[in-house]
């Protein structure tokens, strides 16, 4: 085969791969997230979640709902969560995966508890979505000061 023939193999198979990557879910965050998101919990261990170091950010829609929980979160509102190894104490080296949740409006299946749920890899790829793990677990946490509207930490 000539180079551009093997180019062009490589290409098709790549795009064959990628389609079958799940229902072509888009992640629910932009790749330049850092830029408008904001940290609302640092860089600390997760019991819960693989025992993985974890940041989490917020949109600009989900910051204050999160922090104050006195309010709703607006639909479409975004909470984030970086996760990082075990072994990266300070959240500093690459990220393993994000999950991530966002706010759903009225109408959806309220085992779900309002949001849409992803598990989203490196490559920016969805993984997972509204695994029953999640909003299982999720479900569990109930009201402050435990949990608020499905989320599950004490800011
Ligand atoms: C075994 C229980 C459990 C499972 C399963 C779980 N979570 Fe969580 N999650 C938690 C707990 C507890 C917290 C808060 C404490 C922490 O960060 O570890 C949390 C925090 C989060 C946060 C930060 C917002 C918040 O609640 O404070 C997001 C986003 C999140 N989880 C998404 C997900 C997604 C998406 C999945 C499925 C892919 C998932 N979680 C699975 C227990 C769980």
């Amino acid at each position: 085969m000539s180079p551009l023939s093997i180019r062009r193999a490589v290409r098709l198979l790549a795009m064959a791969l990628g389609a079958c990557g799940g229902d072509d879910v888009a992640a629910a965050f932009p790749a330049d997230y850092a830029a408008t998101y904001q940290e609302v919990r640092d860089c600390r261990g997760s019991a819960d979640h693989d025992l993985r170091l974890i940041r989490v950010l917020a949109d600009p829609a989900a910051r204050a709902p999160y922090l104050a929980r006195d309010a709703a979160f607006p639909v479409g509102a975004v909470l984030l969560k970086e996760e990082y190894d075990f072994g990266d104490p300070t959240c500093n080296g690459p990220i393993m995966q994000w999950t991530v949740m966002q706010r759903q409006g009225d109408g959806g299946d309220p085992l779900h508890l309002g949001w849409a749920w992803q598990r989203v890899d490196p490559d920016r790829r969805v993984v997972a979505a509204d695994d029953s793990r999640c909003f299982g677990c999720h479900a569990s946490c109930g009201e402050p000061p435990d949990g608020y509207l499905g989320t599950c930490a004490v800011p």
